[in-house]
């Protein structure tokens, strides 16, 4: 899968852990930062990340930083995302049959990297059922019109 990715200060070593776990696994990962500790804005990363998601250049995004929820506030305003904040692997599993979510938040200062392998391995083998939970995101994607 092609898979974008970013983070802030806060998020960049679960980020880096992440990466080396996804390309373990042959996905193709885009970075678009942060690449160093210095402190940044969040919002700027969950907007590349999020626009990368909404072209269709990349199947997901993955965004983290302190907590993962201002990743996911930030992507939620982007038309066509339906970003998750998860710390679980049955909510991780949950957000992709039930919401389709397009775009996974975690935060460092929440998950361990152990757990969050955990997470993103849920995520990416679970699949979107359809059926009843489309007429429910038909629901959302109005909302942004
Ligand atoms: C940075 O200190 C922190 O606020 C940020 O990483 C994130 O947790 C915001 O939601």
């Amino acid at each position: 899968m092609r898979i974008a990715t970013g983070s802030d200060h806060a998020g960049l070593a679960l980020k880096s852990g992440l990466v080396e776990y996804l390309e373990s696994l042959d996905h193709t990962v885009t970075d678009h930062g942060t690449h160093g500790p210095e402190s940044c804005d969040y919002p700027d990363f969950a907007a590349k990340v999020a626009s990368a998601v909404a072209s269709g250049e990349v199947d997901f995004g993955l965004l983290l930083c302190g907590t993962g929820v201002g990743m996911a506030i930030t992507a939620n305003k982007c038309a066509g995302i339906r970003a998750a904040v998860v710390s679980d692997p049955f909510s991780a599993r949950a957000t992709r049959q039930h919401n389709n979510a397009n775009v996974l938040c975690m935060g460092e200062r929440v998950v361990g990297l152990g757990l969050a392998r955990e997470i993103l391995a849920a995520w990416l083998d679970a699949e979107y059922e359809g059926g009843r939970h489309q007429r429910r995101i038909d629901k959302i994607t109005a909302l942004e019109r």
